[in-house]
């Protein structure tokens, strides 16, 4: 069943990501038609902001399928070269995880740290490396890590991201690397330490 939360996400995830002022805009022109959709009653749009803009420098990172268990992760949580987990930022202050928007979702993976070129290491935490979860190509989700080449990929068409190359494309129609997000760590929880590398999801042209 379709829960009022995943409705505001749809709404929020049709808007391209253009930066949170002309998000704003187009959200707040689109607010009747949302409200006039919605069988449970008019739901304000600063509520369907408040979880759904993108991940900033001091959010934490909680699990995606634990909407009721906001424990943020740490470094341990993530196993070497298995399979990814699943995470949405949280923002400690007000105890919101942006998860409005599947936009928000990313891909934690963990890799021998020696193995990363320069560049990945700038953005990772003890061989742990976020990824939008979104793929570049036609925004399907990117749902498991292949260990040999260490590589996530999105099954509707085989692309494949190479994480130790900053989430270069390795394989498939994807046209641009898949996004990552910078991690540091904090008291032993991993903290989101700036914004996305790029857009995440699919990105309009022309
Ligand atoms: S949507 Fe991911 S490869 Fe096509």
């Amino acid at each position: 069943m379709t829960d009022r939360k995943t409705k505001t996400a749809a709404l929020s995830d049709l808007v391209p990501d253009t930066g949170l002022e002309q998000r704003r805009t187009v959200l707040r022109a689109a607010g009747s038609l949302a409200v006039a959709s919605l069988s449970g009653g008019f739901i304000p749009i600063a509520l369907a902001e408040e979880n759904s803009s993108r991940p900033k420098a001091g959010h934490r990172l909680v699990l995606a399928d634990e909407a009721d268990k906001r424990v943020p992760l740490q470094v341990s949580d993530i196993p070497l070269n298995g399979k990814p987990v699943f995470a949405f930022p949280y923002d400690l202050d007000s105890k919101t995880a942006q998860d409005g928007s599947r936009l928000n979702k990313v891909a934690l993976v963990k890799v021998d740290a020696a193995s990363l070129s320069d560049d990945a290491k700038k953005f990772a935490v003890d061989g742990v490396l976020a990824f939008s979860s979104v793929c570049t190509h036609q925004g399907c989700d990117v749902t498991e890590f292949v260990a040999k080449e260490h590589a996530l990929m999105c099954f509707c068409h085989f692309s494949k991201f190479d994480v130790l190359k900053s989430g270069a494309v390795a394989a498939g129609p994807a046209p641009r690397d898949l996004p990552y997000l910078p991690l540091k760590v904090e008291k032993n929880q991993l903290v989101v330490a700036g914004g996305f590398s790029s857009t995440p999801g699919v990105k309009k042209t022309g």
